[in-house]
């Protein structure tokens, strides 16, 4: 499978670095980012090429990986889909804006492509997704992110936002992509609230479930990526283990 990357920052560069082409034949072969140096030097880094519009490789690659920012999914996901190309898409906060979500959804299933979102920074997606119709009653998020993470000035603890995931990812569009993802898990507008916190050094993602099922609660205490402190690593990791999937037999805990 060859591959192509929009956006070749913190999470591009830990996937490139840790995939090597004998992973089930992944070959991530051409790179795009709007700074034309980073996708040179990650380009070279890869014995890849680096091509000046992302509309240049879609006639090489079967799969396009999104890690730019949701403003390139909506710029760049429905001419991608129109060519049939697969898409893995980690700034999950773009789907939403519901009539870009059904726009790109029919483009897909006209043109036959998929469109692969990894479960990013969290951890709990299989449980919800598995509830999900069967009397699922409450789903909420609580995210704790050190003043840096958040780009604030601030000393003391502060409730930044508490809402839907709908305006959180409006309001924090680099940020809380995890609201984005549990709601198209689960199909609804979850609750979400948005902590700064001085005294944590990691990102923490709280889900709480509840329902006819029972209730479970998951906590994530992720450490930020080194290069992009809004980031963290298991994000990165997330979409690797997506990507090597694609070839296996046998799928575990999906
Ligand atoms: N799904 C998740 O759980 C999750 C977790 C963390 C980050 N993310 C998202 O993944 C994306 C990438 O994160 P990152 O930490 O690698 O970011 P980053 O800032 O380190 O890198 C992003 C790169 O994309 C480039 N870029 C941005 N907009 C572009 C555009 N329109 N066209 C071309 N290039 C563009 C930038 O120049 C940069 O090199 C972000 O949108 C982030 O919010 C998702």
């Amino acid at each position: 499978m060859n591959v192509g990357i929009i956006g070749c920052g913190a999470i591009a560069n830990i996937i490139v670095s840790s995939i090597v082409p004998e992973d089930n034949n992944i070959n991530i072969s051409h790179f795009f980012d709007k700074d034309i140096e980073r996708a040179e030097n990650l380009a070279s880094f890869a014995d890849g090429v680096a091509v000046l519009d992302f509309e240049d490789m879609l006639d090489d690659v079967d799969l396009v990986l999104e890690c730019a920012s949701p403003d390139s999914v909506k710029n760049f996901a429905p001419l991608i889909l129109k060519q049939g190309c697969d898409m893995l898409i980690m700034s999950i906060g773009a789907f939403m804006d519901k009539q870009f979500y059904t726009q790109v959804l029919n483009i897909a299933k006209e043109n036959n492509a998929k469109i692969h979102l990894p479960s990013g920074a969290i951890v709990g997606l299989d449980g919800i997704k598995a509830v999900a119709k069967f009397g699922l009653k409450e789903v909420t998020l609580v995210t704790r992110k050190s003043p840096k993470s958040l780009g604030k000035n601030i000393d003391a603890e502060e409730v930044l936002f508490e809402g839907k995931a709908s305006e959180a990812v409006k309001e924090f569009p680099l940020n809380i992509n995890v609201a984005a993802t549990i709601s198209m898990a689960c199909n609804r507008d979850i609750d979400v609230k948005i902590i700064v916190d001085p005294k944590v050094d990691r990102n923490v993602h709280e889900i709480t479930a509840k329902g006819d099922f029972g209730e479970f609660k998951t906590t994530t205490m992720n450490y930020p990526c080194a290069a992009n402190p809004k980031t963290s690593m298991l994000a990165a990791l997330s979409a690797i283990r997506l990507l090597k999937s694609f070839n296996e037999t046998i799928s575990v805990g999906m």
